[in-house]
């Protein structure tokens, strides 16, 4: 992979950084980087508003994108495909539209015990508003979903299981499938929160028949401000306007709306445009690269990474899952994770410290901050060696109370 490497210019020679947060956002190639410019430099233009050969190439580039991720998730009509903010917007979108058109008093929404913000907020918000409730499927010590436990809590109130894919905080993968068959076997529809998946496995919305999947763009080598939502056409055409503007409309009169049909029903405002070319070289960089690649990588590196670290005395890891992705969460007796993450930032190491956006997930396992290390394609077994030499040195200065 050091060939893959060579694409990021953050890693140009003589930079020493090393980055373990890609769980948080990652690294730019400079392909996605050329491409926003030379967009900018050369094709910029509004879209689907105009009818000047500028704006109408832009339209043309803008809708070409929507095809590739259509493609990119393995579905089969552009419609499903929505333009966003990024996860959070995503599910905000989804949690107030779709709670707007089905739930009602007493409806129950099913998200688990180590969900991102993201993923609680929003449901939380909208619960209040329909008087519906939020139910929290359980995790074991290793932050696994309790399948049976789950089971039980379906039933006919059921409306909607909001899920992540992979924990942010503790980097399980969840058996996605499997809980949207037993939710689709209840009547109840599934929202995926695939922010930490996209980047790292393959995934086909028709294989697993959801409902509802998001993500972020930012996370997955592209550029901050844009994210998908995919959403089934029949679920979507049933719900209202997530919010009112330009481009989403068909007809306007002060006294009454009608709206496009999808996806623009749903895109408000003129979109993202630069951020969206981003993206489309963000996803042709993953499939040059090639997914099945960049999970064995990876998969190389957090096993090695946790052999490694298993040795380091008071290492407490948050999950030893079996079914994990590239994310190791672990705090270290008697040393606070702020402290650690401050000190490897002093050598040149950026890991991710504090709540993980997941403060009751942390709470779970018992405490209210920790660290984190993230891998992605353009790390190195090396970096590793390195990142464990210098935990070391952190946690022996912070023992003998010494500074750097
Ligand atoms: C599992 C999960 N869900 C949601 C989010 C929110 O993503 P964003 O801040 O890009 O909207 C994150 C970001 O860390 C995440 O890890």
């Amino acid at each position: 992979m050091e060939h893959v490497r060579k694409k990021f210019p953050i890693f140009k020679p003589g930079s020493h950084l090393i980055y373990f947060d890609s769980a948080a956002t990652s690294q730019k190639p400079g392909s996605v980087i050329d491409r926003m410019s030379y967009f900018l430099q050369e094709e910029y233009g509004t879209v689907h508003r105009a009818v000047y050969d500028l704006a109408m190439q832009a339209t043309s580039h803008y809708d070409g994108i929507r095809q590739k991720v259509r493609e990119f998730l393995d579905v089969s009509e552009d419609g499903e495909i929505i333009f966003t903010r990024g996860t959070t917007d995503g599910i905000n979108l989804v949690a107030s539209s779709f709670g707007k058109a089905f739930l009602n008093e007493g409806d129950e929404i099913l998200i688990s015990e180590t969900e991102h913000h993201s993923n609680i907020i929003p449901w939380q918000m909208i619960a209040h508003e329909r008087k519906a409730k939020l139910k929290v499927i359980p995790v074991n010590d290793q932050g696994e979903i309790l399948l049976d436990a789950y089971e039980k809590m379906l039933g006919p109130k059921t409306k909607i299981v909001a899920i992540a894919h992979i924990s942010n905080a503790t980097g399980v993968i969840h058996p996605i499938k499997e809980i949207i068959q037993l939710a689709h076997k209840k009547g109840a529809k599934v929202l995926v929160d695939a922010a930490q998946s996209v980047s790292h496995h393959a995934v086909s919305m028709r294989n697993l028949d959801v409902d509802f999947f998001v993500f972020s763009g930012h996370k997955i080598y592209g550029p901050t401000g844009i994210g998908i939502l995919y959403g089934k056409k029949a679920l979507l055409d049933q719900m209202p306007p997530y919010q009112g503007g330009g481009d989403m409309v068909h007809q306007v009169t002060f006294e009454h709306s009608t709206y496009q049909p999808l996806p623009l029903k749903f895109e408000a405002g003129t979109p993202n445009i630069v951020e969206v070319m981003g993206l489309g070289a963000a996803i042709d960089f993953i499939q040059e690269v090639g997914l099945d690649k960049i999970e064995a990588h990876e998969k190389i590196l957090t096993e090695y990474a946790f052999k490694k670290m298993q040795k380091i005395e008071g290492i407490r890891w948050i999950s030893k899952s079996k079914e994990k992705s590239s994310i190791l969460t672990f705090t270290i007796k008697d040393a606070h994770s702020l402290d650690i993450g401050t000190l490897l930032d002093v050598k040149g190491i950026a890991v991710r410290t504090g709540h993980l956006c997941a403060q009751p997930a942390l709470k779970r396992f018992g405490v209210t901050s920790a660290i984190r290390v993230s891998f992605a394609v353009y790390n190195t077994l090396e970096e590793v060696d390195l990142f464990v030499k210098a935990l070391e040195e952190v946690i022996l200065m912070l023992k003998n109370e010494t500074g750097p």
